[in-house]
Order: C-alpha cells, then structure tokens, then sequence
C-alpha cells in the first residue's frame, strides 16, 4: 500500500531522531496528560448538567464540579505547553542535525555527482524539503498522536456512554476512512511533484544570478525572466494541483465525519425525548463525539503534512545516499617522508574517459615518469587533455585504466586527504570566495600566520595591488572575486597555492590572464617556488615552456613528443612548428 511506504520513507529520519529519545519520551507524556485532561471535560460536563440543572444535586456538587473542571483546566494548560516545547525543540534539533548532515556529505562528492547536480537543487533540498520536515517533527508527529489517544480515548468513552449510538457512529465512520486515505495517497504523490518543481527553479536562478554580465551583455534578461517564470509557473501548477486534492480531501472528511455525527445525534435527540437518555447523558455524548470528530479531520490533516514530509524524506536520503566514486582506500599507506626535493611522480598506460562520455578518451596509452624535483611543461592545443591529466592526479576522478603512483605509491592506496594535501593546484579557473585578500589566500593553508601569507603573496606578484586595495589584505574582493581583474585574481591563486607549500605543484595555465609585465614577474617567482619540489606546468607561452626541464606535447590524449626545448625544435615536429609562431596557436 502507497500509504505504507510513505511511512517506511519516514523511517529514514530515525537516525536523526534516535539521539533524541529521551525529549520524545517526555512529549510523550506531556501528550498523554493533555489527552487525559480533554477527556475529562465531557464527563465533568454531565456532572454538571445532570447534578446542577436538572434539579438532582446540591450547590456544593456544581461547585465541586466547577472546582474539578478548572483544576482539569490547569493540567491541560501546562501539559500543553510542555509538549509544544518539547516537540518545537525536536523540530529545530533534527531539523538542524539533518541540514548539517546532508551539507557534510554533499561536499565529499566527486565532481561526477556536481556535473549531474544543480548547486541550486541542494540548496533548495537543504531549506525547502528540511522545513517540511521540522513541520513534521515538531508538530505533524504531536498532533498526530495526540489525535490517535483524542480518537481512540474519545471512542471508548463513547461506548461507555452509549453502546448503541456509538455503534453506528462507527460503522459511519469506517465509510468516512476509505476516501480520506484514497486522497491521502494522490496528495503525497502530488507534493512530491511540487517541491521538485521548486527545486528546478532554484536551480536555474541559481545559475542565471551567477550568469549576470554575460545575460546583461547578450540582453537576455527578457529571456531570463520568461525562462524562471514559466519554471516557477511550473512550480505553482503542481502547487495547485496538490492544493486541489487537498481541499477534495478536507471536504470530503469534514463531510463524512460530520454528516455521520449529525445522523447519529438525531438519534440520540430521540432517544432523550424517549426518556431512554438522559440531557446530560447525551451532552457527555455530543462533546465525545466531537472528539473524535475533531481527531479524525486533525488527522487527514497531519496526513497530508506527513505526506509531503515523506516526499522531503525521500529527496533528502537521496542526496544521503549519493555514494562518491572516488572513496578512500579501506587500509591507506602513508606517504614516505617527503624529500627535500619533492614528490616523484609515474603514469602507466593510463587510459580515461569522462563517466558522461564513455565513448570518447580524453586520455590514452599515457606513461609517464617524472623525477622529483623535476619540472614537466605541458603543452598541447585545447582540448588535448591536460586539465585532464591534473583532475586524475587529484583524483577527482579515475582512470579507467592504468596507475598512477606518487612516490612509489599507487595514489588509490592513499588517503586522499594526504594525497591532496601533497599537491597544490592553481586551476585554470580561479576561484575567489567572498572575503578579504588575507582570508583568500590562507585558504591554502589554515592557520598559517599573517606573515606567512604576506610572504606567499609576495613571491606571487600579488603583494604589490594587495597594498594597493582600499583597506590592504582586508580589502573585501567580493563575491566570486568580482572587484579584482583576472591577472589579479590568478596571483592570488597562485599565492594561496604557494602558502600551501606542496611537493607538487600543479599549474594549470597559471598566467594565462597576466600582462607581460606581470607574468615576467609571477614567472620569477614561480621559478624560485619550484625549488624543492616537482612542478608540471601546463603553459601557453614560449618563456614558461622553455625554462622547463622537460617538454610533454599532447594531442587527443596522448603525449606525442618529450624533450627539451632545443632537442624538440631540432626535431622539427609539432612543438617545433609552435615555438616558431611563438605559441600564438595556442587557445587559453
Ligand atoms: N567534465 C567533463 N565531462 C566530459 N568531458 C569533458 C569534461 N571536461 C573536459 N572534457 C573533454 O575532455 C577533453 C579534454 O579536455 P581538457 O583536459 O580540459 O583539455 P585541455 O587540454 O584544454 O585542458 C575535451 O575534449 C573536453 O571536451
Ligand atoms: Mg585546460
């Protein structure tokens, strides 16, 4: 049943809940003394009434049962209260733990799992679907309990006050359940459809807002606009569509359950004229069964919530159960000590294609030793797959093919954090975070002291326009670096890379954006950055390539020609034919 396996969706929040068993169990019976105390009402009614106005008792018995009515008053306030602290703090704590667990895991994927993932999905998945559940927890799960006990105390009560009428207002009843858990079923599926839909359009204004100059620069923004807004149309059709089952199901129970407790009341009218009841018989009767009344529409109500909870829940364990491809080795080797001269460095007869193109190499039959301390430019058109070769060192991803080992040793046998914390990396896109210049570049190495960093951007070039800035390494660079120019931006990567202070170092077109004067800088200290450890280069320019030890040139994925500068020009081949355009050929 559909009804079922919302609630077997569920089940996966109870390592969420578990912790928190002992708050559960005060709610508990937090909830248990306010139910108690509703049902006390009714019966302290027909005391009342049946003692008081029928003429039968005393004036000390209405005001005892005026005395018990407002002590039973009491309890139920200060239970109530209870259990809504209680179970608001469940709400938040859970709510809270899940968000951070969701966080946590999401940022060990692998970049296969970003490829097929909008950042702006999990960002909805991490406010909108945990809400729903904060709903659920910190008031679905009470409510639905407390209408459970409402319901099942209230019907007992009922048949202790009128075994006949309660019979028939049961067998009313059991009609009424059928429909409400028919629309029950539609509504979840429904919700579900609807917060995916605003996951989309998260999504996709998360993209665009990063996108702005170009959008503005195109003037796409017309298209831009219609572009969320039929993706938010989107949203709020299937909005209205669970809001449609919805309210079919709200009228549908109040209906039922009403109309069956009007009939079974008109009997009981009846039965008072008969002289079969007594008034405060059949008031006791009336209030229980709008008890139970009342529980039943509460609890088509709380379904519907449970409901879209269970389709959070499902999303949520989803992006749980996401499992990277890249995992640490079960038993990691360490590292040998690292030389002072850096990190050697083999390639054997790698093969690779990327998991969304398996139909294509990006890399092929590529063997490669490099010595420590040696320097390896790399060059090739774009295309060839040298940003590929850096992702497979860094294991973002895995050969299909072949071993890399660092050191001696198979990189899959070492812990990635180790291996990662061994290379440092300036990307072909550099990333900037929105904080100051200080903060940017001791990314690369938390905890280094201030000095340290001012030395690291010091050997990058980077020194020079950090003092310049409005407030010096304090100064804001914006989000995603905006106020800094792309040169600038690269020699704070390259600062932060420096900070790190790698046995290998990998740069990725590393001064691809800089002026000649600054590259001829940055190139400087790049040059002194590479003693003491193994750098390969991935360059553009004839001055970077030259100096190498070793020049690599690639070609569809494979290494077509190694040498030295002179030999390769002696050779006459492809790197030949570049250096003598001076590498102009060569896309960034
Ligand atoms: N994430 C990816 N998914 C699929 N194909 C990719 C991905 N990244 C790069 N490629 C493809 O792999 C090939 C090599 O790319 P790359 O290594 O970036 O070249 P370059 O030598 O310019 O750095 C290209 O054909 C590129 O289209
Ligand atoms: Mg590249």
């Amino acid at each position: 049943m559909k009804s079922q396996s919302s609630i077997q969706t569920l089940k996966g929040l109870l390592p969420f809940l578990s912790p928190y068993k002992k708050q559960f169990y005060l709610a508990g019976v937090a909830l248990l003394v306010a139910a108690s105390a509703t049902l006390a009402i009714p019966y302290a009614f027909r005391q009342m009434i049946d003692m008081g106005f029928s003429g039968q008792g005393s004036i000390q018995h209405v005001d005892a049962a005026f005395l018990g009515l407002f002590a039973v008053a009491c309890v139920l306030a200060i239970a109530t209260a209870a259990r809504f602290y209680m179970v608001s703090l469940l709400g938040e704590r859970v709510t809270t733990d899940i968000r951070s667990a969701v966080y946590e895991h999401v940022i060990e994927q692998s970049p296969e799992f970003f490829e097929t993932t909008q950042t702006g999905e999990v960002l909805s998945r991490l406010t909108t679907d945990t809400t729903l559940i904060q709903t659920m927890v910190g008031t679905s799960i009470s409510m639905a309990l407390r209408n459970t006990l409402l319901f099942l105390g209230g019907l007992v009560m009922l048949f202790i006050t009128s075994p006949k009428l309660s019979s028939i207002i049961i067998l009313a009843l059991a009609f009424v359940v059928l429909p409400i858990v028919f629309f029950g079923r539609r509504v979840r599926t429904l919700s579900r459809d609807s917060q995916d839909k605003i996951a989309d359009s998260s999504g996709l204004a998360g993209e665009i807002l990063n996108a702005m100059p170009i959008v503005q620069a195109y003037t796409q923004e017309p298209f831009e606009a219609a572009r969320f807004k039929l993706s938010v149309e989107n949203a709020f059709k299937a909005a209205m569509r669970r809001i449609r089952a919805r309210t079919y199901l709200t009228a549908i129970a109040i209906l039922l359950v009403f109309g069956a407790i009007v009939f079974v009341l008109w009997l009981g009218a009846h039965a008072v004229m008969n002289k079969t009841m007594t008034g405060g018989e059949l008031s006791q009767f009336i209030l229980y069964a709008t008890i139970v009344a009342g529980a039943v529409g509460a609890l088509s109500e709380v379904m519907g919530d449970a409901q879209r909870a269970a389709g959070a829940t499902e999303r949520l364990l989803e992006l749980l159960a996401a499992q990277s491809n890249i995992v640490d080795p079960v038993n990691p080797k360490p590292l040998p000590p690292r030389s002072s001269n850096g990190a050697t460095l083999t390639l054997n007869e790698i093969r690779f294609h990327y998991p969304s193109r398996p139909d294509s190499n990006a890399l092929s039959h590529l063997s490669l030793a490099v010595r420590a301390g040696e320097t390896v430019a790399v060059v090739g058109s774009s295309g060839a797959g040298k940003t590929t070769l850096f992702q497979l060192l860094l294991r973002f991803y895995d050969p299909q093919q072949g071993q890399i080992d660092l050191d001696g040793i198979n990189i899959r046998d070492i812990s990635l954090r180790t291996l990662r914390n061994t290379i440092g990396i300036v990307p072909q896109d550099t990333v900037i975070f929105s904080a100051n210049a200080m903060e940017n570049i001791r990314y690369g190495r938390i905890g280094a002291t201030d000095d340290e960093v001012v030395a690291a951007a010091r050997m990058a070039a980077a020194h020079e326009f950090i003092e310049k800035l409005p407030e010096g390494y304090q100064s804001f660079l914006g989000e995603r670096g905006v106020r800094l120019s792309g040169g600038q931006r690269q020699r704070i990567s390259i600062a932060r890379a420096l900070l790190k202070n790698p046995a290998l170092l990998l740069l990725d077109e590393a001064t691809s954006a800089l002026d000649a004067e600054s590259e001829r800088l940055v190139q400087g200290a790049l040059e002194s950055a590479m003693k003491g450890r193994t750098t390969l280069v991935i360059a553009h320019r004839l001055a970077t390539v030259q100096k190498a030890d070793r020049i690599l040139v690639m070609e569809h994925g494979h290494i077509v020609e190694t040498g030295t500068h002179s030999t390769l020009v002696a050779e006459g081949g492809i790197y030949a034919k570049l250096a003598a355009l001076q590498f102009q050929t060569f896309e960034s």
